[in-house]
């Protein structure tokens, strides 16, 4: 924490200067990563800091510290403020997450009618529920009357019942019953419904739509809600990641001390990092036919299955392995029979949950040895990243460190994350 604050009173002063916005076409579109042939590097060397006591940058001239017009190989990545400071982090929360359409939940939470699961994303509460219908709704889980949260975890209800005063909501979110109000005045209980969100349900996962225009149908088309997700590559996505005859296994949490972003930029290196950290997942894999694909706002790592001999003989990963990152904050892992997911959820500036949704092939689910394995062999490797993010976090928190530069061969689908994330904030 001391760190911290010492660095927002830093003045980091920069050799480039601040670009204008990029234009609305995104120039990284549909790019296939090979090596490319462009002007050599420039090496710059690290920008100098100034440790004078000036006032902040304002938050405008953070976001354009980084310039996604600069291309990979001349490019330098966004300053560590984007990863540090809580104007930033509130920005990213109005621009990036209380906006358009984020993975919150599974179908199967929802399965029969009365169903129903909560949670946070950035500064909303939300509880989605299945009503004695069929109907899938999605609420902000504030009560009308003081504001308490109304439903906590998940599980299945015929009402909500406030937990502090009793007020009472039916699943489409109603006011059934406010207790003790006996002499109010100008008081209609249809105006004291549980505020709406959009809800949509694609393949096993649950999406919500956060916007404050809430006009319209608020339970979405599936493949209306899709689009608008993932955009022009959904076709791809779904062919390349998706099987929905897998089976929903179980759920692994994870509070990291790091910024959401170090962990997405972690997972978009390219397997840069994967022989230095993770020798076992290394040891599965062919890492030199790995290969990054980028499309509108999703990014393919693929990589062949290595050979098993070794220590690490286990063979979990198969004969491929494909990482989808959906822009901003989900990845699905498609390996051998295993299908995983990872929502990363902002929790602060320098906090982040993981959550790890395990889906397998119906013919393993008894396969206890393979599954036990399986999930130990990911826990490893997630533990891992854990010290290699909370590592970075600390790293970029010293005043050492303002900026970095890409490996532009193996690290264009996190220039590409940080191309779309100043695309999202300029907006
Ligand atoms: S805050 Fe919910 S009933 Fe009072
Ligand atoms: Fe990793």
């Amino acid at each position: 924490m001391a760190a911290a604050a010492t660095l927002s009173s830093l003045v980091i002063v920069h050799k480039f200067k601040v670009q204008p916005p990029a234009p609305a076409a995104s120039p990284w579109m549909g790019r296939t990563h090979r090596p490319l042939l462009r002007r050599p590097v420039v090496d710059r060397g690290a920008p100098p800091i100034s440790f004078s006591h000036r006032s902040a940058p304002p938050l405008d001239s953070l976001v354009h510290q980084f310039d996604p017009m600069i291309p990979i190989e001349e490019a330098v990545t966004p300053p560590s403020s984007w990863y540090t400071d809580s104007s930033f982090h509130d920005l990213e929360l109005d621009r990036v997450f209380h906006r358009g359409w984020q993975v919150v939940g599974r179908a199967d939470q929802l399965m029969s009618p009365q169903d129903f699961f909560t949670g946070r994303l950035g500064k909303v509460e939300y509880v989605v529920c299945r009503d004695d219908d069929g109907n899938v709704h999605a609420f902000h889980n504030v009560c009308r009357h003081h504001a308490s949260l109304l439903a906590s975890g998940s599980g299945s209800k015929s009402c909500f019942v406030c937990p502090y005063h009793g007020w009472t909501y039916a699943l489409n979110g109603s006011l059934l019953k406010a207790t003790r109000i006996k002499g109010i005045r100008n008081f209609d209980v249809k105006d004291f419904g549980l505020k709406p969100l959009k809800v949509a349900t694609w393949g096993p996962f649950v999406l919500l739509n956060l916007d404050d225009d809430i006009s319209g149908d608020l339970q979405v088309n599936s493949e209306t809600a899709a689009h608008e997700w993932i955009g022009s590559c959904l076709a791809t996505l779904s062919e390349v990641c998706l099987n929905s005859s897998l089976h929903f296994l179980c759920r692994r949490e994870y509070i990291i001390e790091c910024n959401w972003k170090v962990f997405c930029d972690n997972y978009l290196d390219g397997g840069y990092h994967v022989p230095y950290a993770h020798k076992g997942l290394a040891s599965g894999l062919k890492l030199d036919s790995y290969l990054t694909t980028l499309h509108d706002k999703v990014s393919l790592q693929c990589c062949d299955g290595g050979p098993v001999d070794g220590e690490y003989d286990f063979d979990r990963l198969g004969k491929r392995a494909t990482y989808a990152f959906i822009y901003p904050n989900f990845m699905i892992n498609r390996y051998g029979p295993w299908m995983d997911t990872n929502l990363v959820l902002p929790l602060g500036p320098r906090k982040c949950c993981v959550i790890f949704d395990y889906f397998l092939e119906g013919s393993l689910l008894d396969d206890h040895a393979f599954i036990d394995r399986s999930l130990q062999d990911s826990e490893r490797v997630q533990t891992e990243d854990i010290v290699l993010c909370e590592g970075v976090q600390r790293g970029l928190e010293s005043p050492a460190y303002c900026s970095g530069r890409y490996a532009p061969t193996v690290e264009n689908a996190m220039h590409h994350f940080h191309c779309l994330l100043h695309h999202n904030l300029t907006r």
